[in-house]
């Protein structure tokens, strides 16, 4: 398969970290949050790469992205939005307000938009439970006592950034 130009800087950026923390203690992991870090997610192809530089099975590289959640061997938005359904959203209403964050983008749950902006992801618990329904778009974006109604709105600010 081709490689396109950014990819290959990419693969460039990935084996120089590879390199520089060989044979260090837990160094897998360290790789596969750099490679996460540059190709937003991992696929199969970068999975194989890292196998092959570090001598490893695919398996034992595949153990570990699907052992941890963090890893993502899907795809995702720039902006990712992910609804709390932990039970005391839930009760409060989150299925509704995930509904519609689905329904306004035009996606299923996970799927990335066209534009590449937004993925929906449905998460546990966030630790805010006082402020359910909660949603968070990317690391620290946090809205509390979300009702379906103030999802365009707050769509609204991300799309304005990717004008
Ligand atoms: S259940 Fe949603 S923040 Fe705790």
């Amino acid at each position: 398969m081709a490689v396109c130009e950014k990819h290959t800087g990419l693969y460039k950026q990935l084996d120089e970290y590879i390199e520089s923390v060989k044979d260090k203690k837990g160094m897998l992991i360290n790789v596969l949050h750099r490679a996460q870090e540059l190709f937003g997610w991992l696929p199969q192809e970068v999975q194989d790469h890292i196998a092959k530089k570090l001598n490893i099975p695919v398996s034992t590289v595949y153990g570990v992205v699907t052992f941890y959640n963090f890893f993502s061997t899907k795809p995702k938005g720039k902006h990712q939005i992910k609804v709390c359904l932990g039970t005391a959203c839930y009760v409060k209403g989150a299925d509704r307000v995930m509904e519609r964050f689905l329904n306004e983008l035009g996606v299923e749950e996970s799927e990335v938009t066209q534009n590449g902006l937004f993925s929906v992801h449905g998460v546990r618990c966030l630790g805010a439970c006082s402020m359910a329904p909660v949603v968070l778009i990317g690391e620290k974006d946090f809205y509390g006592k979300v009702t379906p109604d103030m999802v365009p709105e707050i769509l609204k600010k991300y799309n304005k950034e990717g004008e």
